[in-house]
């Protein structure tokens, strides 16, 4: 965690966004909103700049390709948010990443999935993450993101 300039860097935070996430604004806007994934993906951008954090985004519909993104975050971001989407219910390999990963997650969704179909209330990764934040749209990332500024700060706490 560098201090750069004389103002305090609280490192850099990684966001993945699972299958289907690239449509949001298309896609089930009844559920998901109108604001689309670039959208989000700029105002965290925006928001991390303003928190004194660099924030790189990433969207895959593979599963093997978020958990390569995952592998290669070792060592190299301070806090991990991400949306597994329909992965959250199935994957063990996401599960598995994460674990190896040794900082801080935060898990979101834009939905709260416990008002929806009973085979979204199960999420492989919801005990070996930090927190989970859902139901509150496009909402759900910027809480998130603060959630992992605090988190990916080594000061927090003291
Ligand atoms: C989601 C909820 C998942 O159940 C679903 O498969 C998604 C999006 C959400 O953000 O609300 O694709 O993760």
């Amino acid at each position: 965690m560098a201090v750069a300039g004389g103002k305090r860097n609280h490192g850099r935070i990684l966001v993945l966004h699972g299958p289907n996430l690239n449509l949001l604004g298309e896609r089930e806007p009844e559920i998901y909103g109108r604001v689309t994934l670039a959208q989000i993906d700029e105002e965290l951008r925006r928001l991390g700049a303003e928190l004194g954090v660099d924030v790189d985004t990433f969207q895959s519909n593979s599963e093997g390709a978020l958990v390569d993104r995952i592998q290669a975050a070792r060592g190299q971001y301070d806090a991990l948010v991400i949306n597994p989407a329909a992965y959250t219910h199935t994957s063990v390999a996401i599960r598995d990443a994460i674990q190896m990963l040794g900082i801080a997650v935060v898990e979101v969704h834009l939905s709260n999935v416990y008002r929806r179909e009973p085979f979204r209330h199960h999420s492989t990764i919801a005990d070996v993450v930090e927190g989970r934040i859902m139901g509150l749209g496009a909402n759900s990332y910027y809480l998130a993101l603060r959630a992992a500024v605090v988190l990916a700060d080594p000061n927090r706490g003291r």
